[in-house]
């Protein structure tokens, strides 16, 4: 669990109690996920390199820091990873956002990729994967894969609750992987639901249930 970081902030346990409480309505669930997602962006960018430039403010010259390289990727597992793009490219701007679309085969459980869309020089960026549940772990397993396979040296998972059984899926796979969590839940459910959890992300983001 050395590379899991449960962030544990009371802002983002305020917000995410505020995600899992059933009458949360779907544009309050909205607002939660890209807040808690800006809280996780700050945590997990904590070790970025800043380099000091000079400036001059309107009463001096200074020196001041800023991020050597301010635009990392955010690549959103669909569909409700796209909850979580807003709040990462409100914190980076000059971001590129990537797409990747699974669904999982109803014989073989196998995650099986329907759209994937990246930016062409990934290969040279920071990437940060947004999926909101890790709950089996398949899906986002797959989607490192990917990114590896597209050459991106850096990538850090970004997830709002996580079950014991998809952190331990996907730290078989990808030891080297950096997790930051919003909370590690209890379990998994017969349905592959995150217990306690807040239900399925994707349709308490785009009210679908
Ligand atoms: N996906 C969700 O949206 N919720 C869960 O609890 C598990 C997977």
């Amino acid at each position: 669990m050395e590379n899991v970081v449960v962030v544990n902030h009371p802002l983002v346990r305020h917000k995410l109690t505020l995600c899992r409480k059933k009458e949360t309505e779907n544009w309050q669930f909205r607002d939660l996920v890209e807040e808690i997602t800006a809280l996780l962006i700050y945590e997990a960018t904590k070790d970025m390199e800043t380099v000091e430039i000079d400036i001059v403010t309107p009463v001096a010259a200074a020196k001041g820091d800023v991020v050597k390289n301010p635009n990392p990727v955010f690549v959103a597992v669909l569909r409700a990873g796209l909850g979580m793009v807003s709040g990462a490219l409100r914190l980076f701007p000059y971001a590129r956002a990537g797409h990747i679309g699974l669904y999982r085969d109803h014989d073989t459980h196998v995650p099986v990729e329907y759209y994937c869309n990246l930016p062409p020089n990934i290969d040279e960026l920071d990437c940060f994967l947004l999926e909101p549940m890790l709950a089996t772990g398949g899906s986002a397993t797959y989607a490192v894969d990917m990114l590896k396979k597209a050459g991106v040296k850096k990538i850090k998972l970004l997830s709002l609750i996580a079950a014991p059984e998809g952190i331990k899926r996907i730290t078989a796979s990808h030891p080297d992987l950096k997790i930051y969590l919003g909370a590690l839940d209890e379990k998994l459910n017969e349905n592959a639901y995150i217990v306690p959890g807040l239900g399925d992300a994707g349709d308490r983001l785009f009210g679908t249930a």
